[in-house]
């Protein structure tokens, strides 16, 4: 999956996440913490400016799965500080409600709904209730998504499962009820979270690879279907981003920051570092917006560069 790091000698690959704090000792361990970064000169600001005039999404509304995090709730308020009115769910009502008095403290509008994207009837009734709240979808973004990197004969079958039932299953399950809502309305525009790990395979990555390019075979059947009927449908396909997927919990700012810094170079060609959430919330704005009229089926990655090449320390003198 995205969330691999190769250290110095390119020799050994580990999975970030939680309860890998030795692997974040060894990469800083291995002398990379002064690799040459900033990592606060790319950051995007969290709150996503409006465009002026009410912003792109003025009168729209927006629907997202999986926003009580991460890039769904950085696309959550982004839409929203650009006039959009958002629905979004996710599990974690708490957090989900923290992102809603987010977004209505400056002054956007936007619900949050509990729905879990794996059982039918809770994805239904969210993608209803948004339509009956806000009259339309205009816009959906497909973003609900788990991690689970393991060797396959180390996965259990019930973890396997849930991989594709969250990643693959979700994003069929919401196309599947958001669609008579966009055909009502002869228009409309979906996005869905597929992944760098999609074009790069990992050793420990085919539960989540194979979720992420089940997710562009879905996308470009459905655009096919759908762009008769005035619907774009598109796949995004972002790189290793600082979210709760990858970041450890409990883990000290300064120290995250120093293993970002470590870990871009030698993870990330081109860019040389992570993404911000913000900024691939950017990417799913701009393919949201009018911006691309005769963009429908297609994989876009954000990735930094990372699919465009692949790191390798070259030895001396090649
Ligand atoms: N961060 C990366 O490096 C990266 C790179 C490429 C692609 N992606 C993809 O980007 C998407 C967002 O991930 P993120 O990085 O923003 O991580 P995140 O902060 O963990 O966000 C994941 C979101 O999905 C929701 N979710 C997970 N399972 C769900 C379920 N069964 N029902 C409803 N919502 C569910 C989570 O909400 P609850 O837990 O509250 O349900 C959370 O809002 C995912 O599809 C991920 O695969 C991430």
């Amino acid at each position: 999956m995205d969330t691999h790091t190769r250290t110095s000698t390119g020799t050994n690959t580990a999975h970030v996440g939680p309860g890998r704090r030795s692997l974040l000792g060894g990469a800083v361990a291995v002398g990379l913490a002064g690799a040459a970064f900033d990592t606060t000169a790319h950051a995007v600001g969290a709150e996503a400016g409006s465009r002026g005039e009410g912003g792109r999404f003025q009168g729209k509304s927006v629907l997202i799965t999986g926003a009580t995090s991460g890039i769904g709730r950085a696309a959550a308020k982004a839409f929203a500080a650009e006039g959009a009115r958002v629905g979004f769910c996710g599990r974690r009502v708490e957090w989900g409600r923290r992102v809603e008095r987010e977004i209505r403290d400056a002054g956007g509008e936007a619900i949050y709904m509990r729905a879990d994207v794996r059982v039918a009837a809770q994805v239904q009734r969210f993608v209803d209730q948004v339509a009956s709240r806000y009259g339309s979808i205009d816009v959906a973004f497909n973003n609900a998504g788990i991690g689970g990197g393991k060797l396959p004969h180390e996965m259990s079958v019930e973890e396997w499962d849930d991989v594709q039932a969250t990643n693959a299953r979700g994003v069929f399950l919401a196309i599947k009820y958001e669609i008579p809502h966009l055909l009502r309305a002869g228009r409309g525009v979906i996005i869905c979270t597929s992944s760098s790990a999609a074009e790069q395979a990992r050793p420990n990555g085919a539960a989540y690879t194979a979720s992420k390019r089940a997710v562009q075979g879905i996308v470009k059947a459905a655009a096919l279907a759908y762009g008769p009927k005035g619907i774009r449908i598109n796949a995004l396909l972002p790189g290793t981003t600082d979210t709760p997927f990858v970041r450890p919990p409990g883990i000290p700012d300064p120290e995250w920051a120093a293993y970002k810094q470590a870990w871009g170079p030698l993870n990330v060609d081109g860019l040389e570092r992570m993404a911000e959430p913000e900024e691939i919330a950017q990417a799913v704005l701009g393919l949201a917006s009018d911006d691309f009229p005769y963009m429908t089926g297609a994989s876009i990655a954000v990735d930094g560069g990372s699919t465009a090449g692949r790191k390798m320390i070259q030895p001396s003198g090649a």
